[in-house]
């Protein structure tokens, strides 16, 4: 499939593990992609990835806390591709080793994960949309969710709040740009599952009702989705990816 032929697709967080998959299979699909994230060496990783596979990539590094990064980002894929007709913000994670109880966690742990989740969905949302815009040619806009934000997690009060907050973020945008036909929509993965990881069933059968593993590839099927020509007409909406997971009830199944 050519999904994206003529389409240029800006993604943050695209060095990562979902970032990349999803930046290769759209230029796998024919979109020329501008891939952002923190440091070149990251970046340039998945440009290299896209390239050897015959595709057209180039490379952007900074910091997506930062509003003025995020504007030279789609003022600089502007230049060197002509345009934004496609912006993924997924640039994000929850604080990991410094994850702790509310009433232990630090100012900086949780305006780091409110900076990346929350604040760069938004920055990266405002210069995509201003682009589009001014452009007048209708775009996409996918910023990353998570089930936390629908069911919470001990630990994670300022992922949760992050996430929760682009799932309505976004609810609130795509009102904003509908009549310039620009559909702004999140996705909320469950666990995903790195290729390599041996966790066995604590991952398959302990996290979702489909009892297997859950791949970038996943999410990857849902963002090219949203960012085609098949998902013109679903705005404002959040998808789980998630086998069911954000359905579970405490104590049952
Ligand atoms: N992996 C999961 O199980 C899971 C579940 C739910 C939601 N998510 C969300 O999916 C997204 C991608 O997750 P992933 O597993 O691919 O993570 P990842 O760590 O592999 O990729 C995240 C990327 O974001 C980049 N990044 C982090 N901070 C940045 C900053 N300040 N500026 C610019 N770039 C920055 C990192 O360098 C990295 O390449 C995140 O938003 C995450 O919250 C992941």
């Amino acid at each position: 499939m050519n999904r994206f032929e003529g389409k240029v697709a800006l993604l943050t967080g695209a060095g990562g593990y979902i970032g990349g998959t999803s930046a290769r299979r759209f230029a796998a699909e024919g979109a020329k992609v501008f891939v952002c994230d923190y440091t070149m060496e990251i970046a340039q990783r998945t440009v290299d990835a896209i390239r050897a596979a015959g595709g057209e990539a180039e490379a952007f590094a900074g910091d997506v806390r930062d509003s003025k990064f995020c504007d030279a980002a789609v003022a600089e894929c502007v230049r060197r591709f002509g345009g934004i007709d496609i912006m993924v913000h997924v640039a994000g994670g929850s604080a990991r080793g410094k994850m702790a109880k509310l009433i232990d966690q630090t100012d900086d742990v949780i305006e780091n994960i409110l900076g990346v989740n929350l604040l760069g969905a938004i920055w990266m949302s405002r210069a995509a949309a201003r682009e589009m815009v001014k452009a007048g040619k209708g775009g996409r806009i996918i910023c990353f969710s998570s089930v936390v934000a629908r069911c919470g997690l001990k630990k994670c009060v300022d992922y949760a709040a992050a996430k929760g907050g682009v799932s309505s973020m976004i609810c609130s945008l795509a009102k904003e740009l509908g009549e310039d036909k620009i559909t702004v929509n999140a996705v909320a993965p469950g666990i995903v599952v790195r290729p390599d990881d041996n966790s066995g069933e604590n991952i398959t059968h302990g996290t979702n009702f489909l009892h297997e593993k859950c791949l970038a590839d996943d999410v990857a099927n849902v963002v090219l989705f949203l960012s085609s020509e098949e998902g013109r007409f679903v705005t404002g909406q959040t998808y789980a990816i998630d086998g069911g997971r954000s359905l579970a009830m405490k104590g049952s199944d």
